[in-house]
């Protein structure tokens, strides 16, 4: 994987990767009186990693890769408050250096800030031998994002409450290959939500669905992810924010239309977007879509990802603990 955010010699360093998630299925419930949304959701790890080291050393946050620029290296990022977090409750004052390689599209809908803030968790953990299970650190991570809990998790499990209520779906092993199809600029998960309220409030009062069609549960969707049918389960995949992402940036209309026609099972926005994900047979099959995708110039970049995948860990410990 590369990683150009170098360490300096004799720090004592850890780094430790978190995946990008998509969600299989995203149904949305009304606003909560805490700003939240009740949400159940399928949330799949994929493979894209956000890569975050941590060394004694300075107090300071450098991003690099794909779209650093846009991401904050104040204390308010995500990775930071992760650090912050474990760091006060052990009631240390180490000055912990926070390195960031970005593997996951920026403001993509795919929780690459969270990925940040899971890997910062794990690599915090162990830089100051704190030894909190995974349990506790998926505790720690609800506090910090609703997909947090998530990213430590990995593979593929059902979400409720805000996201942060995880049960891993052990049977849903089916394998799937996805272009990712990134955006020209991001989309703001509150606004997408905000604009998906809005979107149900100026619907008919008379109208006895009281909103836009809702995804439905997901009991099909989860027995088959158990097989291994790809068109089985592109068939039950689900996202109400999908409506919000469109009416922010109609554009994405012409993205999925475009994927569609390229021969993908599904197409659909990738959380509270921008992203498109494009599902598809097989490996081949997907490069094969992505190139098509490439070619009518309607993302700014395509990549091709599979999952499902591991969670959060160490990569390299120069301590050997
Ligand atoms: O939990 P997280 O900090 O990632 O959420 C960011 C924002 O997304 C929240 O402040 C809220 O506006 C919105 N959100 C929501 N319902 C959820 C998750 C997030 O409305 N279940």
């Amino acid at each position: 994987m590369p990683c150009d955010a170098s360490i300096p010699a004799g720090a004592r360093a850890v780094t430790a990767v978190a995946p990008a998630k998509i969600n299989l299925h995203l149904g949305v419930g009304d606003v909560r009186g805490d700003g939240y949304h009740d949400l159940l959701t399928v949330y799949r790890a994929v493979d894209l990693w956000e890569r975050v080291t941590v060394s004694l050393d300075d107090d300071e946050v450098v991003v690099t890769g794909p779209g650093a620029p846009q991401v904050p290296t104040d204390r308010t990022n995500l990775a930071a408050r992760a650090v912050d977090l474990l760091r006060d409750e052990a009631g240390s004052d180490a000055r912990i250096a926070i390195r960031i390689h970005k593997g996951v599209p920026v403001a993509g809908g795919m929780a690459g800030g969270s990925a940040d803030a899971a890997a910062a968790l794990v690599a915090t953990d162990r830089l100051l031998g704190l030894g909190l299970g995974r349990a506790a650190l998926e505790e720690r991570a609800a506090r910090l994002g609703s997909d947090v809990p998530f990213c430590i998790r990995g593979g593929t499990a059902l979400g409720t409450g805000r996201g942060e209520k995880l049960a891993t779906l052990l049977h849903a092993r089916a394998e799937q290959h996805i272009v990712v199809a990134l955006a020209d600029g991001g989309l703001s998960t509150p606004t997408v939500f905000a604009e998906l309220d809005r979107l149900r409030a100026e619907r008919d009062p008379a109208d006895p669905e009281r909103g836009l069609p809702r995804a439905g549960g997901v009991d099909p969707l989860v027995a088959a992810l158990a097989g291994d049918d790809p068109a089985a389960v592109a068939g039950l995949l689900a996202n109400d924010m999908e409506a919000a992402a469109l009416s922010l940036m109609p554009a994405l209309r012409r993205t999925l239309c475009v994927g569609r026609e390229a021969g993908a099972l599904h197409g659909m926005v990738s959380g509270s977007g921008p992203t498109c994900l494009f599902f598809c047979t097989d490996r081949d099959h997907a490069i094969a879509v992505a190139a098509e995708i490439s070619e009518h110039g309607v993302a700014r970049e395509v990549r091709v990802t599979r999952g499902p995948v591991g969670g959060a860990h160490i990569v390299d410990d120069p301590t050997g603990k």
